[in-house]
């Protein structure tokens, strides 16, 4: 068959290297693609919310399947768009439908969904510029620190936690009344501090059918020791040691399946990945956030663990048959370091050469802001390429990926020295 997949980060080229060893796969195209999807694909000149450039290509390339990779043109509705049109409803979509991808379109959906599915998440309440006196007295009644979120997608930033009572009073109001993050934060939602330390899960559903993939904790701050800003993930372990086959018991018991259950009673069509991002709060997972794909930079290190034949499983999942299927997964731990751009997640410089590539062989580059310049590879973006390795360990994968970055160079390329330090 004939793939598109929409992206153009290191999540989309996992998938584009994955989906290209599979014999099911005769042409694979990615739009708009970087540099490493072009070494496994070919790249499409089409933005990922450009529904009718995708429709022409689409029509044109013979593509049987599209594989949506970032959440925005699910949230927009390109499955809906898919199946409202005649000339294309009958091709396979990966991703949820529009009512559905409201779990990580809207926060305050996410947590109705939640508590009418009895899912354990923090206790919270949502405000618009009109209750904004309430949302005062309610972060009163809270202990700090205090968790602020801006209810739509706000690129990653909506999230505000602080710890002065004053400080959250002055942050919601900046966000309902001076619409700090525009749209999205029309309405906030408050939320009761959860303290312990995060995981991510992934789930496969065809509507009815689930399966689970393997667990992966990523490193969101800029810093060594988790401290500076917030950035998309400075690299992910995985599997995460301190799930243990008890607490992941508990993941699916209590989570995953009044997830799947809630979306089937509830009427949301979801043919995609679930990203659950959870906390262990003592020995009890807690639901932090739901996105609707995979995770960036997890699936770099969750999909090299995957033995099965990726086209098989989207197969499965668009047919309704992902209960015939049965998950394999390499007993080796992955492990993925994020080379970023001197200055991200702030103001950063693009178009700097990154030499070494050819000279890596024990561990596998995925590029993610990073684009071909003649025979060139240059930065593009804030998060330039992640370095994966295998190991026995996830200790000896990390150690991999460091001795892989030294024959790496860009200039003020910049990475954590830390992965798997907490663990
Ligand atoms: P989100 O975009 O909802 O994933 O939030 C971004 C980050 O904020 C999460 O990865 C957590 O580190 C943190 N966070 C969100 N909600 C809470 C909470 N209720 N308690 C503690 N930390 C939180
Ligand atoms: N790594 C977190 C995310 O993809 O949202």
């Amino acid at each position: 068959m004939n793939i598109l997949i929409l992206g153009s980060g290191g999540r989309e080229h996992t998938f584009a290297w994955k989906i290209a060893q599979s014999d099911k796969c005769e042409n694979l195209y990615v739009a708009p693609g970087n540099s490493g999807t072009a070494e496994v694909a070919t790249n499409m000149d089409v933005g990922v919310t450009d529904f009718e450039a995708i429709k022409d290509l689409v029509l044109d390339k013979n593509i049987n399947m599209v594989v949506v990779g970032p959440e925005d043109p699910l949230v927009k509705g390109v499955h809906d768009y898919f199946l409202n049109d005649e000339t294309l409803k009958h091709i396979a979509v990966i991703g949820p439908q529009k009512v559905a991808a409201e779990l990580e379109g809207s926060k305050e959906f996410a947590k109705e969904f939640l508590y009418r599915h009895n899912i354990p998440t923090a206790a919270y309440d949502s405000f618009t510029k009109e209750t904004v006196e309430q949302g005062y007295a309610f972060l009163e009644t809270l202990k700090p620190p205090y968790v602020l979120k801006a209810d739509g997608l706000a690129a990653g930033k909506g999230v505000v936690i602080l710890e002065s009572l004053d400080d959250a009073k002055a942050e919601l109001k900046s966000m309902l009344v001076d619409a700090k993050f525009g749209a999205a934060s029309t309405k906030v939602v408050i939320e009761e501090f959860l303290d312990g330390i995060e995981l991510s899960c992934f789930v496969l559903t065809d509507g009815e059918n689930y399966k689970i993939l393997p667990t992966a904790k990523d490193y969101k701050r800029i810093g060594e020791g988790d401290t500076g800003l917030n950035t998309g993930g400075m690299g992910a372990v995985s599997p995460v040691p301190f799930a243990t086959e008890d607490f992941l018991s508990k993941i699916e018991d209590r989570i995953v399946k009044p997830t799947v259950e809630g979306l089937k009673k509830d009427k949301l069509p979801y043919v995609g990945f679930i990203f659950i991002g959870l906390i262990k709060v003592g020995e009890d997972p807690k639901v932090i956030e739901y996105n609707v794909r995979m995770g960036d930079p997890e699936t770099e290190v969750v999909f090299p663990r995957l033995k099965n034949d990726l086209v098989e499983i989207l197969q499965a999942m668009s047919n309704g048959t992902l209960n015939e299927i049965e998950i394999e997964i390499d007993e080796r731990a992955a492990t993925t370091i994020m080379l970023v751009s001197g200055g991200y997640p702030e103001a950063y410089e693009k178009g700097k050469e990154i030499t070494g590539v050819e000279d890596v062989k024990d561990s596998i580059l995925f590029h993610a802001g990073a684009q071909l310049q003649g025979n060139k590879v240059v930065t593009s973006g804030g998060r330039v390429m992640a370095v994966t390795s295998y190991g026995e360990t996830y200790q000896e994968a990390i150690k991999k990926s460091y001795q892989s970055i030294e024959k790496l160079h860009f200039d003020k390329m910049n990475y954590r020295k830390d992965i798997g330090f907490d663990l």
